[in-house]
């Protein structure tokens, strides 16, 4: 008789639940001041609340498949209605779909990194294989590398996903770069998840009018502070969006989520404080800890800012590790280009943004 390991799938067979590991530790010490996972440090708005109570109260209905909330996703948008909208359990949910709908097994996923883990997790699961084209480091800036991410689609290409604003790096593509990739006709997910911090008038949502192998990703996790309520969206040609929708769970995103993203699109000021306070936090933490000698900052349109302090003698992990000494959680990144000298931080609040401040400058010029 066979063993049931015998029976996995052999593309899924060991792979461990996602634990990500300072999420975990922030719940578990609240104490800790949480400026390390791209959250927005402001709690939901006043009229967020009133619909979490409100359909929280209609929490034994089913949800419909989120007609008015995505109605509206389409109006802000300037698209044609809900048949343009997907929504999901966060957006990593969204890129699940998506992924379901293009890849099969041994097919190439192309990323441009560093960039957000989860596109790996979700292409892994599929039997997909990540092919990872390298931001180029120069003069202390991380530069996109549209002409590599080109030179490595094969026939085997899938997709190509550009997270734009990209994490952790912070910066845009160039849109003739953008152009360029949407020119192929190979499915390309434009992630803009933080694309509220600079505006919307940064998005591509356009090229979705003229390719219908774009595909635009967005998240209520980042500017809308709502990333424990779980919404994404995916926007695109109408005909995609009909067939991505296929692989939908039923009822994935709940009657509570749907409703206070509604609320959440209708506040545009909370939206605009948010964006506001965020904007200036990064002009302050920018500004200040350029002031210490050999720390690369990297210019951020995001809520979070890298940095590479391997000239300072010092290693990313060590800063984080003074940092969890004073009570702040940030994020260590893989040593890369040959510094070990990486973190981000995540914007907190006023106090928070200060605090970082005098941590970090205090450890890297003692
Ligand atoms: C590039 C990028 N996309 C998407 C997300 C958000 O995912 P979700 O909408 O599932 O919270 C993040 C969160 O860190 C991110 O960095």
């Amino acid at each position: 008789m066979k063993k049931v390991e015998d029976y996995y799938v052999p593309w899924v067979k060991g792979i461990p639940m996602y634990v990500s590991g300072h999420i975990e530790l922030a719940w578990r010490r609240p104490e800790l001041h949480r400026m390390m996972s791209n959250e927005n440090p402001n709690p939901p708005s006043k009229h967020v609340m009133a619909a979490i109570e409100k359909f929280g109260a209609m929490a034994n209905r089913y949800p419909d498949q989120g007609l008015v909330v995505r109605s509206k996703i389409a109006e802000i948008n300037g698209l044609d209605g809900p048949e343009n909208v997907m929504i999901g359990n966060g957006s990593s949910e969204v890129y699940d779909n998506i992924f379901r709908m293009f890849l099969e097994p041994g097919q190439e996923v192309i990323q441009h990194t560093p960039c957000f883990g989860i596109y790996k997790l979700r292409g892994t699961i599929l039997g997909g294989k990540m092919v990872s084209v390298p931001m180029i480091y120069k003069d202390k800036y991380l530069h996109f590398d549209a002409d590599s991410m080109l030179k490595a689609i094969t026939d085997k290409t899938k997709i190509v996903v550009v997270a734009n604003p990209n994490n952790p790096s912070g910066n845009f593509m160039d849109s003739k770069d953008i152009l360029r990739i949407a020119e192929t006709g190979i499915p390309f997910i434009i992630d803009e998840a933080y694309v509220e911090y600079a505006g919307l008038t940064k998005s591509y949502v356009g090229l979705t009018k003229k390719y219908k192998n774009v595909i635009i990703t967005r998240t209520l996790s980042k500017a809308y502070g709502l990333a424990g309520m779980r919404f994404g969206y995916a926007l695109a040609d109408k005909d995609v969006i009909a067939q991505i929708s296929g692989a939908l769970l039923p009822w994935n995103v709940g009657t509570i989520p749907m409703w206070a993203a509604l609320a959440a699109f209708e506040d545009t000021e909370a939206l605009a404080e948010r964006v506001k306070f965020n904007n200036n936090a990064v002009d302050f933490i920018t500004t200040e800890l350029n002031k210490v000698p050999g720390l690369v900052v990297f210019p951020s349109q995001s809520n979070y800012i890298l940095f590479d302090c391997g000239e300072t003698g010092k290693k990313g992990k060590e800063v984080v590790a003074y940092a969890e000494s004073k009570g702040i959680i940030l994020r260590p990144e893989t040593e890369k280009y040959g510094s070990d000298g990486w973190f981000r931080i995540t914007i907190g609040t006023k106090e928070e943004n200060k605090m970082v401040v005098d941590v970090v400058t205090e450890f890297l010029t003692k």
